[in-house]
């Protein structure tokens, strides 16, 4: 675990033009724990830094130990605070075992994003099934058992006065709105992210657990394993937008940092958001 230094200035400000993370003591999450999954490579280590300046003590969860560490000595270096834990959410109990270590350690949980998510677009016809099982039990299973182990947590932190309210995001993808041709069932797992976070949204949101649901189209993602295990495939997310300006990591963590840092009164629901030359 990372537990790194306390901060002293009035608010939470915006990593510099340089690039460099500063974090800020009594920013909007100061006090607050954090769960990132997938924050071991691509959207969720950008999400993951941005929830860290806000002042959160972010929980890294993915399976590669290496990547996390990376992650959090970066945060470390800013002045933020993180907990590395390594962990599956697609093996049974791989994700509750991850939420409670992370309530153990810190002693509560204040703002959960399921980001972790699996891409392999294949034909219906002669796609191996081996592959749509990969991609449900992660984009799916393992969000569905995030969210389950952690909701006691955040139907608690929502009664602490210290911020009255708590939040769930879901990273699903425009995908889930519009199915591409040769990844139904990515698309498919993507759509049931959206239909599930509508449905607890009505389930927790008088109890002050805003459901947040974040659908980004194509994101320019360097050394994303999602695309790794893409090579040769069609990219579900690049493809409708081949040889545009595709859309950082940071443009992503930023919308999530605007949902979470709402004020009380306020559940901002759902963003989609396109590369602007992005047409489908
Ligand atoms: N990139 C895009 O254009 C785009 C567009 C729309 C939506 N999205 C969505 O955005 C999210 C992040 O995608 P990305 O592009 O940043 O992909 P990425 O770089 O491949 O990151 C995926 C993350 O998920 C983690 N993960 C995968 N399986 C896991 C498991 N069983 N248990 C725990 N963690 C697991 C990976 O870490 P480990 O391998 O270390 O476990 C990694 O940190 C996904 O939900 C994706 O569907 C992406």
């Amino acid at each position: 675990m990372s537990i790194i230094g306390e901060t002293s200035t009035h608010k939470a400000r915006q990593a510099p033009n340089d690039g460099q993370m500063v974090v800020a003591v009594t920013a909007p999450l100061s006090g607050c724990a954090a769960l990132v999954t997938g924050s071991s490579s691509g959207i969720g280590v950008a999400i993951a830094r941005e929830l860290a300046v806000a002042g959160a003590t972010v929980a890294l969860v993915a399976r590669s130990r290496d990547g996390l560490e990376a992650v959090a000595r970066e945060i470390e270096a800013a002045g933020g605070r993180s907990l590395v834990v390594p962990a599956d959410i697609a093996v049974p109990g791989g994700a509750a075992a991850a939420v409670d270590r992370v309530v153990a350690e810190l002693g509560r949980l204040d703002v959960v994003v399921n980001n972790a998510g699996v891409a392999l677009p294949g034909s219906m016809v002669d796609a191996p099934e081996s592959e749509w099982a990969a991609m449900i039990e992660v984009n799916l299973t393992g969000l569905l058992s995030v969210s389950r182990a952690a909701l006691p947590h955040l139907l608690a932190a929502a009664e602490d006065p210290l911020r009255g309210v708590a939040d769930l995001v879901n990273i699903s993808s425009v995908a889930g709105r519009r199915a591409p041709l040769g990844a139904g069932v990515y698309a498919a797992t993507k759509a049931g992210v959206i239909a599930l976070s509508e449905s607890l949204r009505q389930e927790v949101t008088a109890r002050h657990v805003r459901v947040g649901l974040i659908e980004p189209g194509a994101v320019r993602i360097a050394d994303s394993e999602l695309r790794a295990a893409q090579t040769a495939k069609v990219d579900p997310d690049a493809t409708p937008a081949t040889g545009i300006e595709l859309l950082a990591i940071e443009d992503i963590a930023a919308a999530v940092g605007f949902m979470v840092t709402r004020p009380r009164r306020m559940a901002v629901n759902e963003i989609l958001i396109r590369p602007t030359e992005q047409v489908k």
